[in-house]
């Protein structure tokens, strides 16, 4: 049986991903292809799309798997210390990270094209170490702790990462604001990733 918490990390890294490849997507077209409508729609989009992955997984995400998973999994499953020390030394540069692209993004945005290709060198990498970050989480770290964790960690675990949802429902709550500005973010990003015209 899945936990909660794993159900609720597998389907956060989902929209992550979602969000990550389309922003590759939109690096790789540029804001002159036909289908991006313009140039001042390009950057809204990126813009958006970079403030929702510093608002949503690095604020809400990241902390929660730091904080209360790692700890436990480290206890648990000790060989796993090399592989939770590298995820551990992801979350703290990738804050910074997405911060920096957003910087980069601005410059380019303002004051020109000189500045495009270290936005463009800087998203590629950064696109390829956020998958990577989550394949890892997902590949290594989840299923050995769906064997190593006892039923008292899980408990904290999926109240955690679920909230306080109502007892009949296995809906998580979470600040639906987040979930306004990926629909957001979605209806701009031109077809075929998101559905703007
Ligand atoms: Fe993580
Ligand atoms: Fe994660």
């Amino acid at each position: 049986m899945t936990h909660d918490a794993v159900r609720v990390i597998r389907d956060e890294h989902a929209g992550l991903s979602a969000m990550l490849k389309s922003l590759s997507h939109m690096v790789r077209v540029g804001p002159d292809a036909p289908e991006i409508g313009g140039r001042d729609r390009y950057f809204d989009v990126l813009r958006a799309m970079l403030f929702y992955i510093d608002a949503f997984p690095e604020k809400n995400h990241h902390p929660k798997e730091s904080n209360l998973l790692f700890p436990r999994l480290a206890r648990a499953a000790p060989d796993l210390m090399p592989t939770i020390e590298q995820l551990e030394r992801d979350h703290m540069s990738g804050e910074m990270r997405v911060r920096e692209l957003m910087h980069l993004l601005m410059a380019w945005e303002y004051l020109g094209e000189l500045h495009r290709p270290a936005f463009e060198n800087e998203a590629v990498r950064y696109v390829v170490f956020y998958l990577d970050h989550m394949k890892l989480e997902e590949t290594v770290l989840l299923p050995v702790a769906e064997k190593a964790l006892t039923e008292a960690d899980w408990a904290v675990l999926d109240e955690a990462f679920c909230g306080h949802a109502d007892p009949l429902s296995t809906r998580r709550l979470r600040d639906p604001a987040y979930d306004r500005l990926f629909t957001r973010i979605v209806m701009h990003t031109p077809a075929p990733l998101g559905l703007g015209e």
